[in-house]
């Protein structure tokens, strides 16, 4: 048998100590983690046509509930055009929609000579969405689970993928059924750390019934009682203290008029041009040759109708560099509409218009534990929302028009660095500790086992001490 080694006593001593040590930070590593976005749970929710002022028309004590509980941010800019997939693209990547390929709800790509239709529910052609990646893939990406009840583009394949939970459109399936699953999914024993909820209203009675009709105060309100049943769900299911909730829009609604329509046919003959997106912003594809003569004969037509070529559309609309952006663009003052005939209908409400206008803004509440309470902001774009979400969500955007800088004062806590950068440190500082901790306890190793080498016969004596 080998003789005991000298220093081994207090080399198990040492280990001893480093286990104490370990075992009183340990508590506090968890909390120490959570400062990280990472474990952050956030609900995007889209009342689509939900104007920004509908709070002030028709009793809404539950949104209400949620700006005092929360931040409000009164001024949204929308972007261009004002209408519902490209604004619903741009919130969950943060782009323009030249940039994000989404530039209307009826398309036409030259380059593909495909087409996509929201009228006609045509909207599953991947290669229409691929121009930009949607956060819930980087989010999957990142090791993240998502949860989609109906956000556009949510049940098409995107990049070969799909959310990780989602419901296929179906504008049947009520309000409390979407927000079931999503409860389901974040309650889940492997739950998502996003969800995105979406009802079409009230854009739809908006249309019907013009946003100016008495009668859209009860809609109004019907709205506000689904956000107090979405809040009390989340009460239920114990998520309303975890889950940061952004409820939003798309775009506003304004009020149209038979004393306000302008009608192409009186101009040009409807021949030599096809329209692909409708009123009031007319995408208009000149048959062949034929463009010189439709612009000329729309441009000075009506004062109500700004007409441009492609190339001459102001740069503040980011509104040019896609080829799905056709080569005439006709665009309607506030409140009238664009036909081919008065006696083609049109709906007493509408929205598309140039997105300077606050009429076509959509409201923006934010609650949870990120946010500042009873709070208020005046304006922010609404391509900030993507950088935002990332942030909350603690993953990496992708190149993208928004700035996180612009709305990060709507967080409770002011992050001194970036959310990587915050992590970083907290990781750097552990480390640094823990590499102190071994430095102390090798010197006490070192400087025992020297005391050991020239004092064997106090060693006996020395141990139960150490040993408490
Ligand atoms: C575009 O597609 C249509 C059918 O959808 C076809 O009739 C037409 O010839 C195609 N045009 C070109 C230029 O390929
Ligand atoms: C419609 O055009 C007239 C004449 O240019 C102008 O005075 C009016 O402000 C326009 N309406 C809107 C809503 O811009
Ligand atoms: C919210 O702020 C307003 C003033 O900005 C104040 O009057 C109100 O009492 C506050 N509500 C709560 C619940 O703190
Ligand atoms: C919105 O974006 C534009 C262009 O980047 C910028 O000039 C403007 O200050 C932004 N508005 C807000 C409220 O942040
Ligand atoms: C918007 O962001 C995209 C992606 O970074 C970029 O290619 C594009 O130039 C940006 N648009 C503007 C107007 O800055
Ligand atoms: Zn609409």
């Amino acid at each position: 048998m080998l003789p005991p080694k000298k220093g081994r006593i207090p080399s198990r001593i040492a280990m001893n100590c480093l286990w104490r040590v370990l075992a009183i930070f340990l508590p506090f590593l968890p909390s120490t983690l959570s400062l990280q976005p990472a474990q952050a749970r956030v609900l995007l929710v889209s009342f689509d046509g939900f104007r920004w002022d509908y709070i002030y028309k028709a009793s809404t004590p539950n949104f209400h509930y949620a700006m005092e509980n929360g931040v409000h941010v009164k001024q949204v800019t929308n972007i261009f055009i004002t209408k519902t997939y490209p604004n619903h693209y741009t919130m969950v990547t943060g782009l323009y929609a030249e940039s994000h390929g989404v530039v209307a709800n009826e398309m036409y790509d030259p380059i593909l000579n495909e087409t996509f239709s929201l009228n006609k529910m045509e909207v599953y052609n991947s290669k229409f969405w691929e121009e930009a990646t949607p956060i819930w893939i980087t989010n999957q990406r990142e090791g993240h689970k998502t949860g989609a009840a109906m956000w556009p583009g949510t049940d098409v394949k995107i990049h070969g993928a799909f959310p990780t939970y989602y419901m296929p459109y179906d504008f049947a399936v009520s309000f409390e059924d979407r927000v079931a699953r999503l409860i389901d999914w974040f309650t889940s024993e492997e739950p998502i750390n996003f969800g995105l909820l979406y009802w079409e209203q009230p854009d739809q009675m908006g249309h019907i019934l013009g946003p100016e009709n008495p009668l859209m105060g009860p809609v109004i309100s019907d709205i506000d009682k689904k956000l107090g049943y979405l809040v009390s769900e989340l009460k239920k299911a114990k998520l309303w203290d975890v889950v940061n909730v952004i409820i939003t829009s798309d775009h506003g609604m304004s009020q149209s008029s038979s004393e306000r329509l302008i009608e192409l046919d009186q101009y040009v003959n409807r021949e030599l041009y096809e329209v692909i997106e409708q009123s009031p912003v007319v995408a208009i594809l000149p048959k062949e040759g034929k463009l010189d003569e439709v612009y000329e004969a729309l441009a000075n037509a009506h004062p109500n109708m700004t007409v441009y070529k492609k190339e001459q559309i102001p740069d503040r609309l980011h509104y040019k560099h896609n080829s799905r952006i056709q080569p005439i663009l006709a665009v309607a003052d506030e409140g009238w509409e664009i036909l081919h005939k008065k006696s083609d209908g049109f709906q007493p409400g509408n929205h598309g218009y140039d997105n300077i206008l606050p009429e076509m803004h959509p409201i923006f509440l934010a609650f949870g534990p990120a946010f500042r309470k009873n709070a208020t902001k005046e304006a922010m774009n609404s391509t900030d929302l993507y950088p935002l979400l990332c942030h909350l969500l603690g993953i990496n955007p992708l190149p993208n028009n928004g700035s996180f800088n612009a709305v990060k004062d709507i967080l409770a806590e002011e992050v001194p660095f970036g959310a990587d950068t915050y992590a970083t440190v907290v990781g750097v500082f552990l480390g640094s500790f823990l590499v102190m901790v071994f430095i102390a306890v090798f010197v006490k190793h070192f400087i025992l086992v020297q005391a050991n080498t020239m004092q064997m016969q106090h060693t006996e004596a020395a141990q139960p001490l150490l040993q408490d």
